[in-house]
């Protein structure tokens, strides 16, 4: 069983600004709490259990989001502020560790993973971009992930998800290219190449990567070997490229929606999608929009 995720959240959020400038773009709150709590939410709910932060020193507040906060306990627990008191400390629930390690340079989403090395070690892991929001509102049988991870299980291929965006917007993601047609939702089909941000016209596809891969260990000693790419970055996507020249790696079209919430928009949308479910604010929020 795959039970280690990989979480870069150590880059500087500038799409974000002024928003970002000194609270972590993922610390930005959706609803009542911060974008970064629903990936670690979403990978619990696939089964990992040990979630591994690649951070930057100026973002702290991650890792304390994370961290027991003994006062704060002490206060509530003092005050009998019982349902509070859970809340917090079911941030991480029971069972569920969050380990940091530093990318102290920003050289790219692929040395942001390759920092996480020492701490996954030999055995085939999760990447969790947490800028995007996976929704699995509706999706039965398991979230997005759990099924990449039964896939990748089922299948011994890396998964990596995708999801259809139009031509004119192929430009801002990893691209993929496939032997065959596009798999149905919720299925996985072999791929023969992915490109970063390609232009429309030079694109393989139009099925972007997602932000959520199940990787083999041996995608390390391919990015430590990998030079940099598009925006003189070391990426991902190239290093995943080379992985499908030696082995079996599959794209996985998701079931869920997406909110790209390192953009404004996407923000603002994935907020007015969880305030609306949201248990205690959903009908007063709907009132308000009403009213609106
Ligand atoms: C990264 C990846 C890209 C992927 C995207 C998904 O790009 O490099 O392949 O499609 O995330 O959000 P970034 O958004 O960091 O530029």
């Amino acid at each position: 069983m795959i039970r280690k995720a990989v979480l870069p959240v150590a880059g500087l959020g500038t799409r974000f600004l002024p928003a970002s400038k000194a609270i972590p773009k993922e610390m930005i709150t959706v609803v009542d709490k911060p974008v970064v709590q629903y990936v670690v939410e979403e990978a619990v709910a696939a089964g990992i259990t040990e979630i591994v932060l690649v951070n930057h020193s100026l973002k702290k507040a991650i890792e304390d989001h994370f961290d027991v906060h003994y006062e704060l306990e002490a206060e509530l627990e003092k005050k009998n502020k019982t349902a509070l008191l859970e809340v917090v400390r079911g941030i991480v629930p029971a069972g569920v560790r969050v380990i940091s390690v530093r990318q102290g340079r920003p050289l790219g989403l692929g040395h942001a993973v390759l920092c996480a090395r020492e701490v996954i070690g030999d055995a085939p892991f999760a990447v969790l971009l947490p800028d995007v929001l996976v929704d699995a509102e509706g999706v039965t049988g398991g979230n997005d992930l759990s099924r990449m991870l039964q896939a990748f299980e089922a299948h011994q291929a890396a998964q990596i998800m995708v999801q259809q965006v139009p031509m004119s917007r192929v430009d801002q993601y990893g691209v993929v290219s496939l032997g065959g047609p596009a798999p149905a939702a919720g299925q996985s089909v072999p791929m023969t190449g992915v490109v970063e941000k390609p232009k429309p016209a030079d694109a393989p596809s139009d099925l972007s990567v997602v932000g959520r891969y199940v990787l083999p260990a041996r995608i390390f000693e391919l990015l430590a070997s990998t030079a940099p790419g598009a925006g003189n970055e070391i990426q991902l996507t190239d290093a995943i490229a080379a992985l499908i020249q030696e082995q079996s790696v599959e794209a996985y079209r998701m079931l869920g929606a997406t909110y790209d919430c390192g953009s404004k928009i996407g923000y603002l949308e994935a907020t007015l999608r969880y305030g609306l479910r949201h248990p205690e604010l959903g009908a007063p929020f709907r009132d308000l929009i009403n009213n609106l």
